[in-house]
């Protein structure tokens, strides 16, 4: 597979070979993502993140990982109040306009289908940093090279899937990545936790049978939370709900406390892209040895890292 010059804007467009190299190009990052060397393989390049949606960890990770790479970065992280797209300035434009100045884009959008349009304008690679509900192709990268480095496979794991599994890009992003894995008869096995409303969509469900995982589906995580190897907990998206009244009956719905944590295997992990909003996983977890939440964010620079590498053909 060669990435150069290819975007990456869906977990959809991933083969199976494409995401072992870059987990495995990710790996070779670590000690620069670990700040233990220096490196130049991006010197002279330049990085353009376009972010119209809330960010911390995405945007300052692809940020960091151009710049410890050696390369160099231009951001506006409020597109739009104070971009042309203010204007009214098209998303085509606007990646025609930008790949005149960089040499790769990260991008991140409140609307489906928003970064595949200002990718369509660019003639430069165009990373998605997640686009509605429905993508976040690099946070699924960086979320599977954790579990990567803890079991080495992923093939017959279970994975527990907890919270708003109708919103969650992430959620959506780490199923399609692993759902190939494994041998036939040990696909990974999906368990979905989430309340009545927010389940996964039928089409997601779909894909993930048609691949030959197993899917259990129920509103009670405490009865599961032993079967699970992985646990993948996701807030509930309060910013894709009608109004504050249909997100209200949500609020708070999972709590991972460390009580709830007894129950599970001690070898399971505990991910979550974060942010943390009313206790969804209660600070008093950050002890536990199973929590890799923090450590995944670090996974993140050397996956992004890695995705720079390949796009921009310098590795
Ligand atoms: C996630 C996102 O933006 O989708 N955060 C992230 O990228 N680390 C998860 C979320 O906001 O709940």
């Amino acid at each position: 597979m060669n990435f150069q010059g290819q975007h990456l804007l869906s977990a959809r467009t991933l083969s199976k070979e494409a995401i072992e190299r870059i987990l495995e190009v990710a790996k070779e990052m670590e000690p620069y993502a670990q700040k233990e060397e220096a490196s130049d393989l991006l010197k002279g390049k330049v990085l353009a993140t376009l972010f119209f949606e809330p960010s911390t960890r995405t945007r300052f990770s692809f940020e960091t990982a151009m710049l410890r790479l050696g390369g160099s970065v231009i951001s506006n992280y409020t597109m739009n109040e104070s971009s042309s797209i203010k204007k009214r300035e098209s998303l085509y434009d606007t990646g025609k306009t930008v790949s005149q100045f960089a040499d790769v884009i990260a991008m991140r959008h409140p609307v489906e289908g928003a970064v595949k349009e200002l990718a369509e304008g660019s003639e430069v690679p165009v990373l998605n940093g997640g686009d509605g509900g429905a993508n976040h192709p690099t946070q699924g990268l960086l979320d599977i090279y954790t579990i990567h480095k803890k079991f080495g496979h992923f093939g017959g794991l279970t994975y527990g899937l907890v919270g708003d599994m109708k919103n969650s890009r992430v959620a959506h992003s780490q199923c399609r990545l692993i759902k190939n894995f494994g041998p036939a008869e040990a696909r990974p096995k999906f368990i979905c936790v989430a309340p009545q409303g927010l389940e996964l969509p039928e089409d997601l469900k779909k894909e993930l049978t048609d691949s030959g995982c197993e899917i259990r589906e129920t509103t009670d995580l405490e009865e599961v939370i032993g079967g699970f190897d992985v646990l993948s907990n996701t807030r509930i998206q309060e910013e894709r709900f009608e109004n504050a009244e249909a997100f209200e009956k949500y609020r708070g719905v999972y709590s991972i406390t460390p009580k709830l944590l007894e129950g599970a295997k001690e070898e399971m992990i505990i991910l979550d892209p974060l942010p943390r909003v009313d206790d969804q996983l209660k600070v008093a977890v950050d002890d536990d040895p199973r929590a890799k939440y923090f450590e995944q964010i670090g996974n993140g620079v050397a996956v992004r890292m890695a995705l720079l590498a390949l796009v921009l053909g310098k590795i």
